[in-house]
């Protein structure tokens, strides 16, 4: 089975097998009859580089279903099933006015995986508005629910990329949303310049997310038209000598104060000053509009993307002496 219709960046690789889980009792009966590691779990393909066929038992994991399972005046608990469309759940959380997720409008991919890199974008991370996620344990076939705390999250990190990599299949996620008195996140600068350029001074959720959209498609190529999966590289985190460093080297160069010592540097910035903005090779490319986003021009092949990839840190390194690190899951 080609799994080019299922993973963002349009990839043409085999999968060996293939096979669409629906109901959490089938799921089980496969994790049950197979060694773990004859098993490829995949959500919505929108964070993975794929560089060759798979050789293994290739699980679409398709459970739908949003529910509410507590409600006050204020807050509402609402759990989403691995399957659903994160995008369309935002939406959904917008016509209901349940706040929080806004913010990560348009991101690609699907609920259940959104945890496990802890997805983030302009001010807002999923570990912010997150209250738990359950998992079937891989060995076990217990349910298991972890708290906030417990996915130990950080920047694009999660114990699901960590210790309990491969361990376990997170089958939905719950969310903490509020009803009233929502706690928007404004500062980041192009959603507050959106917003003032339409006049608007007090924003609704609805207006916070179309703000967003409408930034996400000015810069970030719609996959369905370029095939890409979104940011490739993580923004290195560097520590104070280097910054200070790097900073006088390049006085303009934006940065975000991690802590005292330690501040976060734009990859995407580092990669347009290195020269590889709009740089193309064959169909593997570099987005014209934001360096940090690899795309497939069509007929490109995982492993030119990875060699372009490992191109562009090479000469990221040579240039700034910072090491850039995939976002990405690469196979
Ligand atoms: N920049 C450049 N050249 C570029 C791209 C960016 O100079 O080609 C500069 C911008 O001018 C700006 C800074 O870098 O000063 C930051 O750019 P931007 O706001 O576009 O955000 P980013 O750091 O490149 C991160 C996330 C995105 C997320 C945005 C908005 C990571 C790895 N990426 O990108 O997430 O949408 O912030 O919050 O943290 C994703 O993960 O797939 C993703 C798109």
């Amino acid at each position: 089975v080609s799994l080019k219709p299922y993973n963002t960046f349009g990839l043409d690789v085999n999968a060996k097998y293939f096979i669409e889980i629906k109901q959490l009792n089938d799921l089980k009966e496969i994790v049950k009859a197979n060694k773990s590691d004859k098993l490829f779990i995949l959500g919505g393909g929108s964070n993975m580089l794929l560089t060759k066929d798979i050789n293994k038992i290739v699980i679409k994991l398709d459970l739908q279903g949003i529910s509410v399972l507590e409600e006050t005046n204020d807050y509402v608990l609402v759990e989403a099933q691995a399957g659903e469309n994160w995008h369309e759940f935002v939406l959904w959380c917008i016509e209901h006015n349940y706040g929080g997720v806004e913010n990560l409008s348009l991101i690609p991919g699907n609920v259940g995986t959104t945890p496990i890199q802890n997805i983030g974008a302009y001010g807002v991370e999923i570990k912010d508005v997150m209250h738990s996620c359950k998992a079937l344990d891989m060995k076990t076939l217990e349910i298991v629910e972890f708290t906030n705390a417990q996915c130990q999250f950080g920047y694009r990190e999660s114990v699901f990329k960590n210790e309990l990599k491969d361990k376990y299949i997170i089958i939905s996620t719950i969310f903490k949303l509020t009803k009233q008195n929502h706690a928007l996140k404004v500062d980041y600068g192009a959603i507050k310049g959106q917003l003032e350029e339409k006049n608007i001074t007090e924003p609704s959720i609805k207006d916070i997310s179309d703000a967003v959209i409408e930034i996400r498609e000015s810069k970030l190529p719609n996959p369905k038209e370029i095939g890409n999966s979104g940011s490739f590289f993580k923004n290195p985190i560097v520590d104070k000598a280097t910054f200070l460093r790097l900073q006088n080297a390049y006085p303009k160069m934006p940065f975000y104060t991690v802590s005292d010592e330690e501040v976060k540097i734009p990859a995407g910035w580092l990669i347009e000053t290195s020269g590889f903005k709009g740089y193309r090779l064959g169909d593997a490319g570099v987005h014209e509009k934001q360096a940090l986003v690899l795309v497939n021009y069509g007929k490109a092949e995982g492993g030119q993307i990875k060699k372009l990839s490992e191109t562009i840190q090479r000469e990221v390194y040579n240039l700034f002496g910072v090491s850039i690190q995939a976002e990405v899951n690469i196979f």
